[in-house]
């Protein structure tokens, strides 16, 4: 019993000690990471050729230019672990390695990401990292990498916080600069724990390609705000827009993703976008919403037959502000600034529309629509958005 108790005390002092000593590589996420994932629009049918293409059309669409550097390749990329335990890319799908497709990513201005598991087997089955975490994070080193989301399947009774504590220390023994992106669907609060070791942990499980599970996402962020901010974010997963949802839908998970100031990781095939899903995904003003340095996420202020109203305090003094029709049928509304009177306990900021008055400015029309001094008629499309900037009048 007594042998028990002393082992007991000894495993519980080598936890702390690991908490203790993980130390993520910083500044690697003061604003929310940007990007592309291939897994939303490419599941297991990933391979050298479409991630080239897509290092291009990142570039030539002009979406590296508004800010999205990050070509993460998801699960399935993985070939067998080498004689010694060294995980290597599958010769059929990248034959010429992942070295080269750094080398490509960096010499074109992008950074390139990969994917692992915390267990035995990735999700899809591949080798995942148990066991080899500080071996896999050396080679991802040499490769080049710059992100690392890590999955939790195949785990059965691991510790979430000790496994993702080891890989981010093997991250930083590794030596080169990670983002560290936890990825096991919210089940274990990431929230309370990912702040010291990583830059951003998924909230959910995996969106769908369809409103309904962008709205059950959104749903799932409630109370999570005050855990996010520069460096550490709540990711309500990778986006779906351009894979099949209406414009109006694309763009309202667009906007609410800004709001949540989650990471912008793209999901759709960037090589073959049309132009309505380039508008959305290149709408500087949104994105700035999204990338605000002040890095706190909007917050709920109410909802009334189906709309829902949400504000987001900006850094230099300006509020994003949202209206969300979750109904599929357009809606009327008459905004009456006064009932929005709002003191958010998290930012310290306040809004006071009876003594304030902000200008209007309508970010996907692009249009200043006048200000808050009297009501304001809005007619908003089903499962649509409207968002202004508030900028108080001088
Ligand atoms: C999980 C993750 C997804 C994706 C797949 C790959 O489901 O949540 O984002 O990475 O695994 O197998």
């Amino acid at each position: 019993m007594k042998h028990l108790f002393y082992s007991l005390i000894v495993i519980l002092l080598l936890c702390f000690y690991n908490i203790a000593k993980a130390q993520k590589f910083e500044h690697l996420a003061d604003t929310p990471a940007m990007g592309w994932n291939s897994w939303n629009k490419f599941t297991d049918y990933i391979n050298e050729d479409i991630v080239k293409g897509t290092i291009d059309a990142m570039v030539e669409t002009g979406l590296r230019d508004v800010g999205y550097i990050y070509i993460n390749i998801d699960d399935s990329w993985h070939g067998e672990r080498d004689g010694k335990g060294f995980i290597q890319s599958s010769p059929k799908k990248f034959p010429s390695g992942i070295k080269v497709l750094a080398d490509y990513a960096h010499s074109k201005g992008l950074k390139l990401g990969l994917y692992s598991d915390a267990g035995y087997k990735t999700c899809a089955n591949y080798s995942g990292s148990l066991g080899h975490e500080y071996q896999d994070a050396l080679q991802y080193a040499r490769w080049g990498v710059d992100y690392l989301k890590e999955d939790f399947c195949y785990t059965e009774n691991i510790n979430p916080i000790g496994a993702y504590t080891l890989m981010c220390n093997a991250i930083r023994d590794a030596g080169r600069p990670v983002y560290f992106s936890i990825c096991e669907g919210g089940y274990n609060k990431p929230w309370e724990w990912g702040k010291a070791i990583s830059h951003s942990w998924r909230t959910t499980i995996d969106i769908q390609n369809n409103f309904e599970s962008v709205l059950s996402i959104i749903d799932q962020q409630e109370g999570l705000r005050k855990y996010a901010g520069p460096g550490h974010w709540n990711d309500p997963d990778m986006l779906e827009v351009g894979n099949g949802m209406s414009v109006h839908e694309d763009r309202a998970h667009f906007t609410m993703w800004c709001m949540l100031a989650a990471p912008l990781i793209l999901g759709n095939d960037i090589r073959s976008m049309n132009k309505e899903t380039a508008e959305i995904l290149m709408n500087k003003d949104v994105i700035a919403i999204d990338q605000d340095k002040l890095g706190v996420e909007a917050l709920k202020f109410s909802s009334e037959n189906g709309l829902e109203f949400w504000f987001k305090p900006l850094e230099n003094g300006d509020w994003a502000f949202c209206i969300l029709n979750r109904n599929k049928t357009p809606e009327n509304y008459i905004i009456d600034w006064q009932k929005f009177n709002l003191k958010d306990d998290i930012s310290q900021r306040s809004i006071n529309f009876d003594t304030i008055i902000y200008n209007l400015r309508n970010l996907w029309t692009k249009k200043s629509e006048g200000n808050t001094r009297g009501k304001k008629k809005i007619v908003i499309e089903g499962h649509d958005i409207l968002i202004w900037r508030l900028s108080r009048k001088e």
